[in-house]
Order: structure tokens, then sequence, then C-alpha cells
């Protein structure tokens, strides 16, 4: 997308004891969206939270909430998740039998559409629902836990995935997910992301709302 960069902080990586604190201070630092991992235990070795919080992050904000769903039959999410306020909901292939007419209903229930892509998923799942989606994100660690270090494929698939989005008109975000940090966000960015997931590298800090600003000044560089 032509339209600047978004910074969407994971709240796994948040103090659950002091959310509500954790979440003002990323808005205070100017946090575009925020990204809620949502696992079920089986389509990732790891068990988060569920629409609940999402309806708990919705009093906490009116900023995007971006529901990344790392399950297995995601169709069942789709309702409760719409109802609890999420805004963007991404859903994964592998999880899903019949992965168009998930992301169709996910439009349906006024969500934006995000679809997946582990790092060993091919783009080529993208070719055949670009129509269905609003969001891409590529995975740049296998989904599952927080703190993971940055894959070395990672730039050069969100390169490729980048000049796809770009042959088809450009409209769909680009996010990435697993490892940002100040360090490597550059790189990303300068592969064509432009909505960057981050979680320790924002909350593991003193100060979460500088990490945010942090991680948009490396990426301010790299124009
Ligand atoms: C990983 C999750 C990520 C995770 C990122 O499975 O999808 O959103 O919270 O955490 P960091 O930024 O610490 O790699
Ligand atoms: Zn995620």
């Amino acid at each position: 997308m032509a339209d600047g960069i978004r910074i969407a902080p994971s709240v796994l990586s948040a103090d659950l004891t002091r959310l509500a604190e954790h979440v003002a201070s990323v808005l205070e630092g100017g946090a575009d969206w925020l990204h809620v991992d949502v696992m079920d235990g089986h389509f990732v070795p790891n068990l988060t939270f569920g629409a609940n919080m999402v309806a708990a992050l919705r009093r906490l904000t009116e900023r995007p909430l971006d529901v990344h769903l790392m399950v297995e039959h995601p169709q069942h999410y789709i309702g409760p998740m719409a109802d609890a306020g999420a805004s963007v909901l991404t859903i994964h292939p592998e999880a899903s039998t019949h992965i168009q007419r998930d992301l169709a209903s996910i439009r349906e229930r006024g969500m934006l559409s995000g679809l997946a892509l582990n790092p060993a998923s091919p783009l080529a799942f993208v070719e055949e629902v670009i129509a269905d989606i609003d969001l891409l994100l590529v995975m740049t660690v296998n989904p599952g836990f927080g703190g993971q270090a940055y894959l070395p494929g990672a730039d050069d698939k969100i390169r490729r995935a980048h000049a796809l989005l770009a042959r088809r008109g450009g409209r769909v975000f680009l996010e990435v997910d697993g490892g940002i940090t100040p360090a490597t966000i550059g790189s990303a960015h300068a592969a064509g992301a432009d909505t960057f997931v981050a979680g320790n590298a924002i909350f593991t800090g003193a100060d979460p709302a500088a990490e945010v600003r942090e991680l948009r000044r490396r990426c301010e560089v790299t124009v």
C-alpha cells in the first residue's frame, strides 16, 4: 500500500497483569493497529486467547484490532471475532478446507480479510485468492511463540510477495510478523513490507511507547 507504514504491537508479549497500561503506552507511542495472536494448541504448539481478549482490547481503543488466527477450523471464529470488534481477520490456508469461502465470509462480516503464509508455504496460494484478500501476512518466523529470530530467507520472500501484489494493483497490505526488531525492520521495509507486527521488541523494554517510535524511525531511514 502506498499510504505509509503501520506498526502493530503484538499483545502476546505484553505483561497481562498490566495489559491496559501496556496498551495505553503503545497507543501513546503511535501504534497504528494492535495485533492479537489467537492460538489453539493444534495448528501451533501454544495456546493463547480468544474473542474475549479482542472484546477487552476493543474497550481500550478504537484503533484497528488485527487478529491473527493460528487455529484449525477458522470458520468457527469468524462470527465471534466480528462480534468482539476485530477489524482485520487473518487465517492460514493450511488450517482451512475452504479458504476462499472463509475469506469471503470475513468480508461479509465487515472485517478486512487476511491470508497468512508460513515460511515454507508458497506464494502461489495468493494468486488463487487475490480478489478475496485485503492483507497478505508473510510469517518471518514459524508461528507459535514470540521472541524468535527473523528467518534468513524472509527478505527474499517479502520481495517476491511485494512484486506479486504490485502486479495485481498494489491494493493489498503486506504485513510481516516474527522477529521484527530495530535491527530487522529496515530490510523488511526495503523489501516491500508496509505493516509490521512486533512483540518482544516493543514489550520487553522499559518503555513500549519509545520502542514503537524507534521501529517507525528505523523504517523512515530506509525510505
Ligand atoms: C508468532 C506470532 C507473532 C508474535 C511475534 O507466532 O504470530 O505475532 O507475537 O512476536 P515477536 O515480535 O516477539 O517475534
Ligand atoms: Zn501474529
